[in-house]
């Protein structure tokens, strides 16, 4: 018996050690790489053979995980794109700008060595999986077709969009550049329904088949059409656990594997330092990958820096030079930091965040309280989720000032019920049948061993909106109630008109 289990575990793993993986990850956001590589990187150090299409340089020199830089687009990129301005752009502007980032990054990419590298692979060279970034790159499908349509996996660090399992269409989830949370007024449900739908709509009749005009043009004719190959993505791995993010009905083949990247480590001996000597706390302060500290403006880092040096705690800021002149003994800057494992160390009281979804989980994980400083996207409703669930503050970033912050700062430092709150909240953060990580591995072998998972498929996928939505029943519902009405005021009018009409032939007979 136990023998016949061995052979039958050895079978299981001969089919899925060893797989060939292509991931195609071309949104240029170091966050987005952060949490795809843990996840990439396990599945190269568990055998696998993993090719990496993307931006973000290797630091792992792995010999089954071989980067393939679309080089230079970064760079490029920042002539076209400032992410400071995005804070002041509307809705719509903000969607426009997200189809327009997808383009240029298609357009910068079609000119790298990288994708000529990918697209010289021989035509009979087998990859076993591919592994998408779904936050963009269609314009790179016909790679899917070139490598033979194999079982695919989409990978979102993002927050979950209702378009790709077409299932999130649901009337709580607030659109994601709304700063609100999953209890909503009518108003505010009636802006969020018309934003998801003005995106939904403005992707599938301008953002796709731009998609597929560029992927043309630089491949040549494709015989799929790019909702075709969505269509077939058979998993997705989304940055979601419900402790910290909407709780939301999910379908079986969209699996929540939020926190993936939360890999503790032991940190560099200085930072170390500077944690283990300050006893009166610490409070780390980063804006994040995306937006710089020192791109936020004079006025602005002069109210910070004033506002620190008044505080009895050691502050660590990601600051992106050297030297900051007129910095207090008690702030440190880096132009780096391992974020994770400051917020992990004891004395990390405070963490000012951007409120980007890395950095939300990373503070849940740690039970360390937070002040939000949101700029744009989802980092809105994260940093209403921290207010709403108790763990921390909102900052606008309009209104830092040297008192405002202080002030701020002050508020959440002195009031036990974040600390108590965000404890809370970790422990159910991490009580989970299996690490993320592992449960992302897992899925991930699931569809090596069975080429997909369409049979978790929500029907939704094949229906359209307003079937998903019920709406061709409401309108059913609403025509039958008219014609109700209708045929009832006409019988009625009928009625009245024939009762008339016999009183005024009785009166006419009684006159004459
Ligand atoms: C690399 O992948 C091959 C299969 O492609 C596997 O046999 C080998 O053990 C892997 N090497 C490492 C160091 O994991
Ligand atoms: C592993 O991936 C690399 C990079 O794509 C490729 O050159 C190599 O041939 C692959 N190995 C196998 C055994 O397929
Ligand atoms: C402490 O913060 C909570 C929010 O988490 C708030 O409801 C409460 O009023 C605050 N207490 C004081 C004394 O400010």
């Amino acid at each position: 018996m136990i023998l016949r289990r061995f052979f039958i575990f050895c079978l299981i793993n001969k089919f899925i050690s060893g797989a060939n993986i292509l991931a195609i990850t071309t949104l240029l956001s170091p966050s987005h790489h952060l949490f795809n590589d843990v996840y990439l990187f396990e599945l190269a150090k568990r055998g696998h053979n993993v090719t990496l299409l993307g931006h973000d340089e290797d630091k792992h020199n792995h010999p089954n995980y071989t980067h393939i830089i679309m080089e230079g687009v970064y760079e490029k990129l920042k002539d076209h794109f400032d992410p400071m301005k995005m804070k002041d752009l509307s809705h719509w502007e903000t969607i426009n700008l997200l189809w327009s980032f997808s383009e240029i990054t298609c357009i910068l990419d079609y000119e790298t060595e990288g994708l000529r590298k990918i697209t010289r692979y021989p035509d009979d060279f087998k990859f076993d999986l591919i592994i998408w970034d779904s936050t963009g790159g269609q314009c790179l499908f016909p790679l899917v077709e070139k490598f033979g349509r194999p079982p695919m996996i989409a990978i979102n660090p993002f927050i979950n969009q209702p378009n790709t399992f077409k299932n999130i269409w649901q009337s709580y989830i607030p659109f994601m550049t709304l700063a609100y949370t999953d209890h909503m007024s009518l108003w505010q449900r009636l802006e969020s329904a018309f934003l998801n739908t003005l995106t939904e709509v403005s992707r599938i009749m301008f953002f796709l088949p731009r998609q597929l005009e560029l992927a043309t043009m630089y491949f040549g004719r494709f015989n799929l059409n790019i909702e075709e190959i969505e269509r077939d993505v058979s998993l997705m791995l989304s940055n979601h656990n419900p402790v910290f993010n909407y709780v939301e009905a999910l379908p079986p083949n969209v699996i929540p594997v939020g926190g993936l990247h939360i890999q503790p480590k032991t940190l560099p001996k200085d930072l170390q330092n500077i944690l283990d000597m300050s006893k009166s706390g610490v409070i780390l302060f980063s804006f994040g990958s995306n937006i710089r500290s020192k791109d936020i403006g004079e006025n602005k880092i002069r109210a910070i820096v004033k506002t620190l040096s008044k505080l009895a705690q050691t502050v660590i800021w990601k600051f992106e030079e050297d030297n900051l002149p007129g910095l207090s003994k008690n702030v440190h800057i880096r132009k780096w930091l391992p974020q994770n494992d400051v917020l992990g160390h004891a004395n990390t009281v405070l963490f000012i965040t951007h409120g980007g979804l890395l950095s939300a989980h990373e503070a849940v994980y740690n039970a360390v309280p937070v002040i939000g400083v949101p700029f744009n996207l989802d980092q809105l409703q994260n940093v209403a989720n921290y207010v709403k669930k108790g763990i921390g503050a909102k900052i606008d970033f309009n209104d830092i000032t040297e008192e405002n912050l202080y002030n701020v700062i002050q508020s959440v430092l002195n009031n036990k019920s974040y600390k108590e709150n965000v404890k809370k909240l970790s422990v159910l953060y991490k009580d989970q049948q299996d690490k993320p990580l592992e449960t992302a591995v897992y899925w991930t072998e699931y569809i090596l061993r069975h080429k997909t998972a369409q049979h978790l498929n929500l029907a939704t996928r094949d229906m359209n909106f307003l079937q998903i939505a019920n709406l061709d029943i409401i309108l059913i519902c609403l025509l039958s109630v008219f014609l109700l009405l209708g045929v009832t005021v006409t019988c009625m009018c009928c009625l009245i008109l024939k009762r008339v009409s016999k009183q005024t032939v009785t009166e006419k007979i009684k006159t004459s």
